[in-house]
């Protein structure tokens, strides 16, 4: 765990860009700098926390204390995260699900920095890697001990069973509005939003190395980080890429080129 958090920081002093490239706005999901994000499939990106910048656009403190997240191809482009992707005990737990030819469209490394570091809202994973029919699985590993006041994940034990009732995709030509002075965006589809039931939700209170598992359609979410102490967690996302499997043309993730994900067997 050390060495995926020694290289993380590393790589975020190194290669983080000091300005207002993009914030990860975590309330409503929503994002800015579009092409930044939608460019991440297939580099390591930076998303530092909403609260970052002062007014005119500098960072309040060093970079490694307000970045919230990096993404999304750490499983190929860093050695110490692909050693971790690829271990032969995530593929054992794909086989013993059933998986064909299962493979990691996206990894983040999530610092829910002390005090500042920002509330995630009621999702599905599924939502986000949207394949027909569901098949995303979440891998999530806290690098920290995870208490609820430095916003451990949250889930709805049940939720599962109710489905994916929305999916965020990359806006269609004919979706952006004229005005919007972008060539790209994404949404939400339908753009209807029911609030997720959060009814019975229990706190996943785990020490630093477990592993947490996340089905396509299991609501979670954490709170704020409002203690002295930062909750890194390392995670990736694997589906299913057999013949009968469709990852969408327009899902938000794609790599250049519509080139393939990493197969983990
Ligand atoms: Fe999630």
């Amino acid at each position: 765990m050390q060495d995926m958090r020694a290289c993380a920081l590393a790589d975020v002093e190194a290669n983080a860009p000091t300005e207002r490239v993009a914030v990860f706005t975590t309330k409503e999901q929503s994002r800015v700098s579009d092409d930044y994000f939608l460019g991440s499939g297939d580099k390591v990106r930076y998303f530092y926390e909403a609260d970052a910048f002062t007014p005119d656009g500098k960072l309040r403190k060093a970079k490694a204390l307000c970045i919230n997240k990096c993404g999304h191809n750490m499983h190929e482009l860093l050695p110490v995260f692909k050693r971790v992707s690829f271990d032969e005990r995530i593929t054992a737990v794909m086989r013993s699900l059933g998986y064909k030819h299962p493979c990691i469209p996206q990894s983040m490394y999530i610092f829910k920095q002390p005090h500042f570091g920002g509330e995630v809202r009621p999702h599905v994973d599924g939502a986000f890697l949207f394949t027909r029919p569901q098949s995303v699985v979440g891998f999530w590993w806290p690098l920290e001990d995870c208490t609820t006041s430095n916003g451990c994940l949250w889930a709805v034990p049940g939720s599962h069973t109710r489905g994916v009732a929305r999916r965020f995709r990359r806006r269609h030509a004919d979706e952006v509005p004229p005005d919007a002075g972008v060539a790209s965006g994404t949404l939400f589809d339908p753009p209807e939003e029911t609030p997720f039931d959060t009814r019975g939700a229990v706190p996943l209170e785990i020490a630093a190395g477990s592993l947490v598992l996340l089905h396509s359609a299991l609501v979670h979410y954490s709170e704020a980080n409002t203690s002295e102490r930062s909750r890194h967690a390392y995670s990736i996302h694997v589906i299913e890429g057999a013949d009968g499997v469709e990852y969408p043309a327009d899902n938000w993730l794609q790599r250049d080129g519509g080139a393939p994900f990493p197969a983990l067997y």
